[in-house]
């Protein structure tokens, strides 16, 4: 592309702090490379929620899919009662622009530090992707409440998986493993106890599974999965996996690798029909918000999943490497998020 349209939500939290820092990168890149980027930021999130009542209407939603892409920092706010936000602005960004594949990497980058005995449990390391199904699950708000605060309450969440919505999800999972070296795919599910879902997760990866034999695939059930992931990382290539079974998983696996502050994610709609949206996997931390001290380095590797998506992987490449030059060299020092953002910077 020689030019790049990009929509940036700051969100809450320490969400523009670090969305600041990737900004800054994608501009030093874009530069380089003789892209014109445009950025508008767009207001989302508690501020917004308090001065008008708004989480996201269709006018923001028609306003963010006029972007070739969109940059969201953090969305979620303890002045705002748990969920307004989350299921208010969040969820139906990934619902509404069908970003039903949730891209979360997790690779071992050389100084991360990691809480794992990595020289007995991953000597050769590991680089991982969770390919999180975005869309359906547990996460449509599909349930409800009888007899609320009886001692005969009954609360249901029901998971919602769609034939449809599954075959996207897995058929770009396998195409993701066919790209890469080790070309491994899993599938982690519960499939001894959610028997209709996961029979049909199960159907449909044996299915797609046809026309991909170069990829090789087996299947876990999430609790091992979580064994797994701690004890032999390396194991693991592509996990495909329903929404929240992802969610879970995607944090384990960015403890493991160095932190919930170096793990980035990629909300995709494949069909290219709506924008993708790149975000950190970390929340708002209100608790350091506002004191220049959250690692944003999240951030730009998300910044990073986002110069691959539009097309330009070279430059997604540069940002990646001068992260791990970064991460490579930190030491016990403690640096403000601005200063970490210009020691990648100055990487590039
Ligand atoms: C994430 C977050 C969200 C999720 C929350 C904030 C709704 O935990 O992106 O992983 O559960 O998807
Ligand atoms: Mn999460």
């Amino acid at each position: 592309p020689t030019s790049l349209d990009l929509a940036i939500v700051p969100g809450d939290g320490i969400g523009p702090e670090v969305v600041a820092e990737a900004v800054l990168v994608l501009q030093a890149v874009a530069a380089d490379a003789g892209v014109t980027l445009a950025t508008t930021e767009h207001d989302l999130g508690a501020r917004r929620w308090h001065a008008t009542g708004e989480t996201l209407t269709e006018h923001d939603l028609d306003a963010l899919r006029a972007h070739d892409a969109i940059l969201l920092g953090a969305i979620g706010d303890p002045t705002v009662p748990s969920g307004v936000l989350e299921r208010g602005v969040l969820l139906p960004l990934r619902f509404a622009l069908d970003h039903c594949v949730n891209l979360r990497p997790s690779r071992l980058f050389p100084g991360a530090t990691s809480p794992l005995d990595l020289d007995r449990v991953a000597p050769e390391g590991f680089d991982l992707v969770v390919v999180r199904e975005g869309t359906e699950g547990p996460y449509v708000g599909n349930g409800g409440a009888l007899r609320v605060g009886t001692p005969q309450e009954i609360a249901t969440e029901v998971s919602v998986n769609t034939a449809y919505g599954v075959e996207r999800v897995v058929r770009a999972a396998f195409a993701h493993a066919a790209e890469r070296p080790r070309r491994r795919l899993t599938l982690v599910h519960k499939h001894n106890v959610l028997v209709h879902a996961g029979d049909l997760w199960r159907r449909i990866v044996e299915a797609v599974a046809g026309d991909h034999p170069d990829v090789t695939v087996d299947y876990l059930h999430v609790d091992a999965a979580t064994i797994f992931l701690v004890t032999d990382p390396g194991r693991f290539d592509v996990i495909v996996t329903d929404n929240l079974f992802g969610d879970i998983l995607t944090d384990l696996a960015a403890a493991v690798s160095g932190g919930i502050g170096l793990a980035a994610s990629a909300n995709i709609d494949p069909s290219q029909a709506n924008p993708s949206m790149f975000e950190p996997v970390h929340g708002s931390a209100p608790d350091i918000a506002g004191r220049g001290i959250a690692d944003p380095t999240a951030a730009i590797l998300s910044a990073a999943l986002l110069l691959d998506h539009v097309g330009l992987p070279d430059q997604a490449h540069r940002v990646t490497e001068a992260v791990a030059a970064d991460l490579a060299s930190r030491g016990s020092e403690p640096r403000g998020t601005s200063q970490v953002g210009a020691a990648i910077r100055a990487r590039l």
